[in-house]
């Protein structure tokens, strides 16, 4: 007896295939980071990341252009600042390189969405993403409370700068609540905070660290980044987050925690966001050059993977090839 039921009847053509598509894929799914270094004066490439640069700030409302015109959801930001010292404390300066650049692009592009990604790893001398604290044993570890203070007026510049929604990456405790008091406290109740709810210590960023110029100095930072054994742990940042006030949660990175990005979709109703790390663009531009892969046909696929898992949307560095070829 012949099968009646013949999935392949709804493969038959384009129309049908696309009748029956559960995923999309839109530029507005995207949101672009960038890098904006307070020296350079023209664009640097970054040599682990081809296609990508560290930009000056006079490049931010171009940026804001290209975005816009390509229908991108959004940009965040990121910064190589002059001066490093062991607080970070330029991340605060409100003439460092990200809150200028915010400012440059909302007055180019008033309705772009412009985030900021709020940690202290690239202002601080160490590379670490906190204030480092020494126990009475000798031992070196960053220091949860103090770093919360550094973040909050890191935080509360990004916002007076112009950006919408503010996000902290560093995997602190009780940032999300920091943040929100200290937004709240000078009257930045309408800035949205996007939680790095779920953050993995991942060989994934090593072209990143190249590219904000933020490895650190020694360690790692497994004492405050998720152990990428760990699934069950996802759901207790999340809770956790959700709980201090975040607006919207993010998995990262993304392609290797497919599953974490389902779990997380299923626990929680905030919106979710992905981010396809640079590592992971690392490896598909490499294939890509060696002639290996084809790189559309790839990157389509992996965004609409992470998509499929249950990401609303999606920080990558292929946001603007994506965008063209979906286009
Ligand atoms: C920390 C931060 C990192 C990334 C985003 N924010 C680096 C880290 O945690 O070491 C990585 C992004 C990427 O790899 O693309 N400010």
């Amino acid at each position: 007896m012949f099968p009646t039921k013949r999935p392949r009847r709804l493969r038959r053509t384009a129309a049908i295939r696309s009748l029956v598509r559960e995923t999309s894929l839109d530029p507005a799914d995207f949101i672009l980071p960038l890098f904006f270094s307070e020296t350079l004066t023209s664009p640097h490439p970054i040599g682990s990341m081809p296609g990508v640069s560290q930009l000056p700030v006079g490049e931010a409302a171009n940026q804001a252009r290209l975005a816009k015109e390509h229908g991108l959801g959004g940009v965040i930001l990121f910064g190589l600042p002059k001066t490093k010292d062991a607080t970070g404390s330029s991340a605060y300066d409100p003439n460092g390189p990200v809150p200028r650049a915010v400012a440059a692009m909302k007055d180019a592009v008033p309705e772009l969405l412009v985030m900021t990604d709020v940690c202290v790893d690239e202002y601080t001398d160490h590379g670490h993403c906190g204030i480092l604290k020494t126990s009475a044993r000798g031992e070196v570890d960053v220091d949860n409370d103090a770093t919360l203070e550094v973040l909050a007026r890191a935080a509360v510049v990004h916002a007076r700068a112009g950006a919408d929604i503010v996000a902290p990456s560093d995997m602190m405790d009780g940032r999300v609540a920091a943040l929100r008091r200290a937004l709240d406290g000078e009257s930045f109740t309408d800035t949205a905070i996007l939680s790095y709810a779920v953050k993995y210590a991942s060989g994934f960023y090593g072209p990143f660290r190249e590219a904000a110029d933020c490895a650190p100095k020694f360690g790692d930072r497994a004492s405050y980044q998720m152990d990428p054994a760990n699934a069950r742990e996802s759901l207790r940042e999340a809770r956790l987050d959700e709980d201090e006030g975040a607006d919207l949660l993010m998995v990262k990175p993304a392609l290797p925690y497919l599953d974490i990005v389902s779990k997380v979709r299923e626990a929680s109703p905030l919106p979710l966001g992905a981010y396809n790390v640079s590592g992971e663009y690392a490896m598909v531009k490499a294939a890509a050059a060696a002639g290996m892969i084809d790189e559309r046909r790839v990157v389509l696929e992996i965004l609409t993977s992470i998509r499929r898992a249950g990401a609303d949307f999606i920080l990558t560095y292929h946001a603007v090839d994506a965008a063209r070829w979906l286009g």
